[in-house]
């Protein structure tokens, strides 16, 4: 049998890799996606092939990863759970539908991830496979009867034993995911949610004591709800997060502490640093402020929760999701523009918005004289909006 891995080189994927062989005695083809984790990604071809794979890709993938799947969702302002700005959620359709092109174009049966059970990744990873193509067999070791590791502990002792390459970040205290998005951390002395997060847990954003004691102004500039310019200066979108990131970092922007509450249905405690799209978040609505209807901004904000959910549990690549976003899409038609943020020791704060749609007008909102609106307008406006909350007023009460 043949088996496409999704492989980072680290501990649990060096073991899934020797272990698929032992077990199976598969043909393992790796996969590691370059989202901008920033990892060692030299020397993960020698790794994998040192570990027994037949084929090793490593693929690039920022670029697409932030025009086709944060920017569109930050059209959304996708947010889950009012706080989590899903730097994880987003990243691995990416990975699954590029895990089941690898094993088309391999003429591999089975694909295999190490998500645990008890997580989110898992669906995410699994539901993108299904939903590209139906009959793809999908190996989840850490479900597997098969698999009898128990902790890391029992990893590290099978990597010794069976001489696997795994260098000493196989000792790293949390799960962290990082990305052209964010970073995340989870698990260690995390798992007590009253702890504080560790410095160590700044990897993103500088700890807000010692972020700069000068704001940084920072311009966004938008066509059509897509970041297109970063201070005047345009920039491809995969550059355009890394300046965001840099800018955003520096003064300590983005960085929440939260428990969320996986698909699965338990809670979780993580902690995110996601600098860029903070800034993304903030300049986007404030340029929604002045370009939308506030009809269309209404109901979309009503869906924001059901399209965050859905990207969060998986269903990017589901009718439900495309179908939303194509509404999203078409409320963004005006939504073009620059806002104008500044920085200041972990504070995104937005100073200024101008678009050549801009629906606002100084001359109708005005507190001095105007020429455009009649006050006594609004009189009747009352009236009308009134009358039935008076006729229930002096409606007789229920004994
Ligand atoms: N809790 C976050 C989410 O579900 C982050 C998951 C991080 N994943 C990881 N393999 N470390 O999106
Ligand atoms: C995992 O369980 O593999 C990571 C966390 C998650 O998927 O939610």
């Amino acid at each position: 049998m043949k088996v496409v891995l999704a492989y980072s080189g680290g501990l649990d994927t060096s073991c899934i890799l020797t272990w698929l062989r032992e077990k199976y005695d598969a043909e393992v083809v790796t996969f590691c996606a370059d989202l901008g984790q920033e990892d060692e990604l030299t020397g993960l071809h020698e790794k994998a092939y040192a570990t027994g794979a037949v084929k090793s890709y490593i693929e690039d993938l920022t670029e697409p990863f932030a025009r086709d799947f944060i920017f569109p969702m930050f059209q959304a302002n996708a947010i889950y759970e009012n706080m989590y700005l899903l730097g994880t959620s987003i990243a691995r359709p990416l990975i699954a539908k590029r895990l089941v092109e690898i094993a088309a174009a391999e003429n591999a049966e089975f694909i295999c991830h190490g998500a645990t059970g008890k997580g989110n990744d898992q669906v995410r990873f699994e539901l993108t496979a299904y939903a590209l193509n139906p009959s793809i067999k999908i190996i989840a070791p850490w479900r597997s009867p098969d698999w009898t590791f128990k902790s890391r502990t029992d990893l590290i002792n099978y990597a010794k034993d069976r001489k696997i390459p795994i260098t000493v970040s196989a000792a790293k205290p949390y799960s962290m995911d990082r990305n052209l998005l964010h970073i995340s951390f989870e698990g260690g002395v995390l798992e007590d949610p009253w702890v504080e997060s560790p410095v160590e847990t700044h990897v993103l954003t500088t700890p807000v004591e010692q972020a700069p004691d000068e704001a940084e102004y920072v311009v966004v500039e938008f066509e059509k709800g897509i970041p297109v310019a970063v201070n005047g200066k345009r920039l491809s979108p995969a550059n355009l997060m890394r300046e965001l990131n840099r800018l955003g970092g520096k003064h300590g922007v983005g960085r929440i502490d939260i428990v969320e509450t996986r698909f699965t249905g338990m809670k979780d405690r993580g902690i995110y640093e996601t600098p860029g799209g903070t800034i993304l978040f903030h300049a986007h609505r404030a340029l929604e402020s002045i370009c939308m209807d506030r009809e269309v901004m209404h109901l979309r904000d009503q869906l924001i929760p059901q399209y965050s959910t859905m990207v969060y549990n998986g269903f990017w690549f589901a009718p439900e999701r495309e179908f939303l976003q194509a509404a999203i899409t078409e409320s963004q038609k005006r939504v073009t523009g620059e806002v104008r943020c500044k920085l200041y020791k972990g504070n995104c704060f937005v100073v200024g918005r101008r678009s050549p749609y801009t629906l606002y007008d100084p001359e109708i909102v005005t507190f001095e004289a105007d020429s455009v609106y009649n006050q006594s307008d609004a009189t009747g406006f009352i009236k009308l909006n009134a009358l039935r909350l008076r006729v229930a007023a002096s409606a007789r009460q229920p004994e």
